[in-house]
C-alpha cells in the first residue's frame, strides 16, 4: 500500500468527494438489512470525511440489476435508511446515477452532507467500465476514495475507471483489508493453519494451490473434501464430488507431501440418507462411506484434529465452512472449527469472507476473531495472488 495514498494523506474540507462503498448487503422480503456489517465497516470513513468537512457522495452496487434502469427490488432503498440509522442524521438518495437531477443535489450539498446514489449497476455502463459514464461520474466530485473491498475484485467505472480521473484515495476499510491479507501472506507468523472448506474443489483450487506456498498446516472440509477423498483411493458414496477435479486434487496431495506441509483431511464424516435436516444420519470413518448416501459434515475425530492443529497455530486464516452448517444435524464440524479458531486467542484469526463469516456469526464468535474481512471473492483473488483492479487503479 506504500505507493497509494489514503484518507489521510489529504484534507477534504469543503470538497466535493464521491465515495464507492460496497452496501451489498442482504435484505428480506420487508426491506430490512439483514447483515449491516459491510455498512458499519464504511463508517470509519463516513466518519472522517464528515469530520474534515467534506461533501460525501456515496455510491454502491447492490445485487445485480440488468442495468436497464431503476429496479424496485435491487433498490439502495432499504441500504439508506440503515445507514441513517447506524449515522444518526438524515442522507439524501438520489433516482438518478449522473445527470442534471445528481448534479442540482450535489450543487445544494452543504459540508459534511452525505448524498447516496442509486444502484450503480442500475446503468449497465457501470459493469463494463464505460469511460464517458466515468467521466460523468468524475464530474461530480473533486476526489475519489475507494472503500469498497469487497468489490475491488472488479473493474467497473466506479471501482476503477473513475479513480484515474480524480485524484484518488484508499478509504480505511480498504487500506485495512489490503494490509491484513497481504501482510498475512508475506509474513505470516508460524505455524500457519489455513482452513478451507466450501462445496467445490473447483472453485477454491487456486487458492489451496496458493495457501500450499505460504502455509504450514492446510486443512480440507466440506462438500470439496470428498474430491480428496476420491483421489486417495476411497468410495464417496452419494456425496458431492467432482471426477473432472480428482487427479488435480491427487496432485494437490503430492504438492503437500514435496513442500512438507502438513495437508489435513476428514478421517471420518457425518452421511445422511438425502439432504435435509430430517434425514437419516450416521458418522462413518471415510473407509467406510455407505453407497447410496452423503457426507455433509466432517466426523468429531476429524473435527478433534483439525481442532488441534488449530490450537497450536500462530497464525489462522479461514474461508469455507467444513459442512452444512445452516442444518443443524451438520453444523458439529463448522462450529468445532469456529470454537477452535475462536478459542486461540494468541494467534491473529483473520476470516476471508463468505459462508465462513455467515458461520461465525451464527455460533456467536464474531468478537473473538482478529479480522473478519467483507469481501468473499475479492479476499479469495488477493490471496490467490491476483492483482485486484479496484486497488490497482488506486496506484500513484
Ligand atoms: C460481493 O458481494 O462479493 C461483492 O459485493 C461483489 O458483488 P458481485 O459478485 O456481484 O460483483
Amino acid at each position: 500500500m506504500a505507493d497509494i495514498k489514503t484518507i489521510d494523506d489529504a484534507d477534504f474540507a469543503g470538497k466535493r468527494v464521491l465515495v464507492r462503498v460496497d452496501f451489498n448487503a442482504p435484505v428480506d422480503g420487508e426491506g430490512n438489512v439483514t447483515d449491516d456489517t459491510r455498512l458499519r465497516a464504511a463508517l470509519p470513513t463516513i466518519d472522517k470525511l464528515v469530520g474534515d468537512g467534506a461533501r460525501v457522495i456515496l455510491t454502491s452496487h447492490r445485487g445485480r440489476p440488468a442495468g436497464e434502469g431503476y429496479e424496485e427490488a435491487f433498490s439502495l432503498g432499504p441500504i439508506a435508511r440503515r445507514l441513517q440509522e447506524l449515522l444518526g442524521r438524515d442522507i439524501v438518495l438520489t433516482r438518478d446515477l449522473i445527470g442534471p437531477e445528481v448534479a442540482e443535489v450535489v450543487d445544494a450539498m452543504e459540508n459534511g452532507d452525505i448524498v447516496l446514489l442509486e444502484n450503480i449497476r442500475f446503468d449497465k455502463r457501470e459493469k463494463k467500465n464505460d469511460p464517458a459514464f466515468a467521466r460523468a461520474l468524475a464530474d461530480l466530485a473533486d476526489a475519489y476514495v475507494n472503500d469498497a473491498f469487497g468489490t475491488a475484485h472488479r473493474a467497473h467505472a466506479s471501482t476503477a475507471g473513475v479513480a484515474a480521473l480524480l485524484p484518488a484515495y484508499a478509504g480505511y476499510l480498504m487500506e485495512r483489508e489490503v494490509a491484513t491479507l497481504t501482510g498475512m501472506l508475506d509474513e505470516p507468523k508460524r505455524p500457519f493453519v489455513a482452513i478451507l472448506g466450501g462445496s467445490k474443489v473447483s472453485d477454491k483450487i487456486k487458492v489451496i494451490d496458493a495457501l500450499m506456498d505460504k502455509a504450514d498446516v492446510l486443512i480440507i472440509g466440506g462438500g470439496m473434501c470428498f474430491t480428496f477423498l476420491l483421489a486417495q483411493g476411497y468410495e464417496v458414496g452419494a456425496s458431492l464430488k467432482e471426477d473432472d477435479w480428482v487427479e488435480r486434487a491427487a496432485g494437490l496431495i503430492e504438492k503437500a507431501r514435496e513442500r512438507g506441509v502438513a495437508l489435513l483431511l476428514p478421517t471420518d464424516v457425518v452421511v445422511a440418507d438425502r439432504f435435509a435436516e430430517d434425514a437419516a444420519t450416521k458418522t462413518v470413518p471415510v473407509s467406510a462411506i455407505p453407497e447410496g448416501m452423503m457426507g455433509l459434515d466432517i466426523g468429531p475425530e476429524t473435527a478433534d484434529a483439525y481442532a488441534a492443529a488449530i490450537a497450536d497455530a500462530a497464525s489462522v486464516f479461514w474461508n469455507g465452512p467444513m459442512g452444512v452448517f445452516e442444518m443443524e444435524p451438520f453444523a458439529a464440524g463448522t462450529r468445532a472449527v469456529a470454537e477452535a479458531v475462536a478459542a486461540n486467542e494468541a494467534a491473529d484469526t483473520i476470516i476471508g469472507g463468505g459462508d465462513s463469516v455467515a458461520a461465525v456469526n451464527k455460533f456467536g464468535l464474531a468478537d473473538a476473531m482478529t479480522f473478519i474481512s467483507t469481501g468473499g471473492g475479492a479476499s479469495m483473488e488477493l490471496v490467490q495472488g491476483e492483482a485486484l483492479p479496484g486497488v490497482e487503479a488506486l496506484r500513484a
